[in-house]
């Protein structure tokens, strides 16, 4: 406050109960209106907008003053409150009851000719929004996303600390941790020649902390990781990374619902239905054909190849007698939906996602018909709906009555619906339906909103086999643990081993993943020994974490969380850029600082550095 003035008011604090006081506001002015004698001006500031009105007859002096003022000045205001006259609310407005009668106004700042205008609806090009960011960040959805953030960090750090956990900071300048991910490395000018790696994430010095008897550690803390970006990948972004020690994959999974629950409660005022549902990888893939479902609607896919082991259609055969897999999905009342063209549409859409083709049928769509067929039955409950259903289109030709028949049973198909099957090896068919089963919901509204769905995935391969590298790799990080039940198979069948790790999913995104890590130098060792990762290279790559768990480990897991992620999804928010203050556009640039960017060849120098072409032999 200062002395001999009045201690500056926020919008938000003013309401009708104020009537008659006196204040002073500071702020941004958003709208201006000239009405010849009065002057209205709508001035926001961070908790909200208020109405100020300069009267001619009650400060000419401000009024004279007022007259100066363009969007986005920031100026001082004192005036009193008073209700606005009848008819002149504004409902909009959480102040639209009253305004500010101004007595005073000084003009702190001017503003130069606007790129975009703040205005909520205006519809700005996301470049140009990230260029001027600190324009685009004075919109209230924009604001309101900062600080539901910071809201969100207080509370996950509120949760934590009273359970027992320690904040504990971990190098950014570090080695490369094998986390899968290609890294930022930064060079180093003391020792030439060499570099540093910025943390993908803390999972080293994690684990680490834990040898250190920490026991319970967390992080609110930046990764970067080098990849290709998405709405939902970021080159720099935050994960809640936890580590706890003495501690059992179930216990970390009810330590995070219980501080979701805990979040959701104090921000949303939503109870979580606890515990989350926990579904088996297998299954998550069988069904959703994803490890991520989004679980707010149905549309399963089924496999369906035992009905089609006759088939007269070549595709089938062909696939079953290379032990593929013929899935199918039934979008409810899609036939009437989906028009010729749009099937043909999705014909490209289904290539995109990897597969080959995409076989449908529609089930015939006179519901009327089967309506007042059904009504005029005495005993409908008895009535089987699929006796009425005949396929049509697409491959219907090919299919018999027999097999017709129990395949509408599977899929639970009715007049109206429309079918979609691919046949190729189970992996390509789960993973083509299920990106067909969302690209489907999003496009057709299938979705409902205001939906949280959280489940658990859990009991993932350790191992998958890399096409590309022509070996096995981890599917997590090579400090996952193995189930236990599952430690024989390390030697018989690595690649059907599943892990102690677990995904936590949300809306069909994974906002979360974790497992119990390996303790034990002879396990850890075979780990290595299955991923051809020869001992040598092992203490290049992670030796300091193998010496550290040869000091007496602690048995530990954790689990870390994308912030950003489920900032997004509880902002309902299509990109992350939307809840981070300074993104990066997909080129991984910020175009309202320019980086990344060229430097002195005095900088090169010192770090020893030549700027060679790209894909030049050197
Ligand atoms: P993981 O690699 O699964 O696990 O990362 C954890 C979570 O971080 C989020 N995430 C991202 N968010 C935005 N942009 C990205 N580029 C990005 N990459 C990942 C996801 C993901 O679920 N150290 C392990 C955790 C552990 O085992 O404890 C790890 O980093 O929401």
């Amino acid at each position: 406050m200062e002395t001999g003035k009045l201690k500056r008011t926020l919008s938000g604090e003013i309401n009708e109960s104020c009537t008659d006081s006196e204040f002073n506001l500071k702020g941004w002015v958003m709208h201006y209106r000239d009405h010849g004698g009065l002057i209205f001006i709508d001035l926001r500031d961070y908790s909200g907008i208020i109405q100020i009105v300069f009267d001619e007859t009650v400060s000419n002096k401000s009024f004279n003053t007022a007259k100066k003022i363009k969007n986005e000045y920031v100026i001082s205001v004192t005036g009193r409150v008073r209700i606005r006259p009848e008819g002149t609310e504004n409902e909009n407005l959480e102040t639209g009851k009253i305004e500010i009668e101004a007595k005073a106004l000084e003009i702190l700042n001017e503003c130069e000719i606007l790129p975009f205008q703040i205005e909520e609806e205006s519809d700005t090009n996301e470049l140009l929004r990230l260029k001027y960011r600190y324009l685009d960040l004075r919109r209230k959805k924009m604001k309101d996303n900062l600080i539901f953030r910071s809201k969100f960090n207080f509370l996950t750090r509120e949760f934590l600390n009273k359970n027992g956990f320690f904040d504990i900071e971990t190098p950014f300048l570090t080695k490369s941790t094998p986390e899968g991910s290609r890294d930022f490395l930064v060079p180093s000018r003391l020792n030439n020649g060499t570099f540093y790696a910025l943390p993908q994430s803390p999972q080293l010095f994690k684990q680490i902390l834990m040898v250190s008897g920490f026991e319970k550690y967390y992080q609110i803390v930046r990764c970067f990781r080098d990849e290709d970006l998405r709405a939902d990948r970021q080159p720099e972004f935050t994960q809640l990374d936890m580590e706890m020690s003495f501690i059992e994959q179930k216990d970390i999974m009810s330590l995070t619902e219980e501080m979701f629950a805990f979040i959701f409660d104090k921000l949303l005022n939503i109870k979580l239905d606890l515990p989350i549902k926990i579904m088996d990888y297998d299954d998550a893939m069988e069904i959703y054909g994803s490890d991520k479902p989004d679980t707010r609607f149905a549309m399963k896919l089924n496999t369906v190849s035992d009905i089609f082991k006759n088939s007269s259609l070549n595709v089938f055969q062909d696939c079953l007698s290379k032990k593929g897999a013929i899935k199918a999905i039934c979008f409810k009342n899609g036939a009437d939906l989906l028009s010729r063209k749009d099937i043909d549409e999705l014909l490209t859409v289904v290539k995109d996602f990897g597969g080959k083709g995409l076989a449908w049928t529609k089930v015939a769509s006179d519901k009327e018909k089967l309506k007042s067929d059904k009504s005029s039955d005495n005993n409908t409950e008895n009535i089987c709906i699929h006796q009425k259903c005949k396929l049509e289109g697409g491959i219907a030709k090919f299919i018999t009555e027999e097999e017709q028949d129990i395949l509408l049973d599977r899929l639970d198909a009715e007049n109206g619906d429309i079918i979609f099957y691919q046949a190729d090896s189970k992996k390509i068919a789960d993973m083509v339906l299920g990106r067909l089963r969302l690209y489907l919901a999003k496009k057709y509204n299938l979705i409902p909103d205001g939906k949280f769905n959280f489940l658990w995935v859990i009991n993932f391969p350790l191992f998958e086999y890399s096409e590309e590298e022509k070996k096995i790799v981890a599917i997590h990080h090579p400090f996952t643990a193995p189930n236990v039940e599952d430690l024989e198979l390390l030697d018989a069948n690595p690649l059907i081993a599943k892990s102690q790790s677990y995904d936590l999913v949300l809306n069909g995104e994974e906002i979360g993943g974790g497992s119990i890590r390996i303790h034990k130098p002879e396990l850890q060792a075979k780990i290595f020994e299955i991923l051809s990762i020869k001992q040598e290279d092992a203490r290049l790559k992670f030796g300091f974490l193998l010496d550290a768990l040869s000091f007496g480990a602690p048995p530990h897991g954790g689990i870390a969380f994308g912030i950003d992620r489920v900032l997004m999804l509880l902002r309902n928010e299509d990109s992350i850029r939307d809840v981070i203050a300074f993104p990066k556009t997909q080129k991984a640039q910020c175009p309202l600082s320019d980086a990344p960017s060229e430097v002195k060849f005095e900088q090169l120098r010192e770090l020893g550095i030549k700027i060679i072409e790209k894909d030049k032999h050197i």
